[in-house]
């Protein structure tokens, strides 16, 4: 069955939130220009990486229902960021996962918790998700005020591919909060 993009876009009260697909490599591409953005992601994203992901979200919404979404502004139009859910392995276990990432300059309006409340409501109220998690690098207390804000709880540290704290590069083995949260 051919997964039907329009039913899974969602509204919130600013954004309208579409599943990532391959007409959005361009933005999603933009998004990681910005330093403040790409310092969170292994440094600025080519348009390889940009069309990569775009393929692995598009792909998942076909075969699993669920993935990211990209944001843009309700009334203008203006790209927001990206986020939501989407299933993934953490900690040795498929879990449901809730993320985001939005354009700098938009930072500090709640967007990105707008973005995990709707992830929340899709996870609990469509897809009987009875936990959602959310990781993040030890030291992202940006992202760590978001999961905090959504209600989300500190459950404990976990070990993955991602930044060590002052240091340049993508580690193997990095300390990473576990947030999690029940139905
Ligand atoms: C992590 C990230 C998405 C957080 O963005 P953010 O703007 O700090 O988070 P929110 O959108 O929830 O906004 C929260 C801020 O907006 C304020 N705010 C304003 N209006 C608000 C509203 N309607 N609702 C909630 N918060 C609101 C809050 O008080 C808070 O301000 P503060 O940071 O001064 O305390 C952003 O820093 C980012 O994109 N980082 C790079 C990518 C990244 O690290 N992603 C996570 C990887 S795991």
């Amino acid at each position: 069955m051919v997964f039907d993009r329009a039913a899974g876009v969602r509204l919130t009260e600013r954004a309208r939130l579409v599943p990532i697909g391959l007409e959005h490599v361009e933005d999603l591409w933009c998004l990681h220009q910005d330093d403040a953005v790409a310092q969170w992601h292994g440094g600025r994203w080519t348009r390889d990486q940009a069309r990569g992901y775009a393929e692995r979200s598009s792909t998942a919404w076909e075969t699993e229902g669920v993935h990211k979404w990209i944001a843009y502004d309700r009334v203008n139009g203006g790209l927001i960021g990206r986020g939501g859910l989407s299933h993934a392995e953490i900690d040795g276990q498929r879990r449901f996962e809730l993320g985001w990432t939005v354009s700098a300059p938009l930072w500090g309006r709640g967007y990105a918790t707008e973005i995990g409340q709707a992830g929340l409501a899709l996870g609990f109220n469509e897809l009987n998700a009875t936990e959602i998690v959310a990781i993040t690098e030890r030291h992202n207390r940006r992202s760590r005020a978001v999961m905090e804000r959504l209600g989300m709880c500190y459950s404990r540290e976990i070990l993955a591919e991602g930044l060590l704290e002052g240091q340049a590069g993508i580690h193997e083995n990095a300390p990473f909060a576990l947030y999690t949260i029940r139905r």
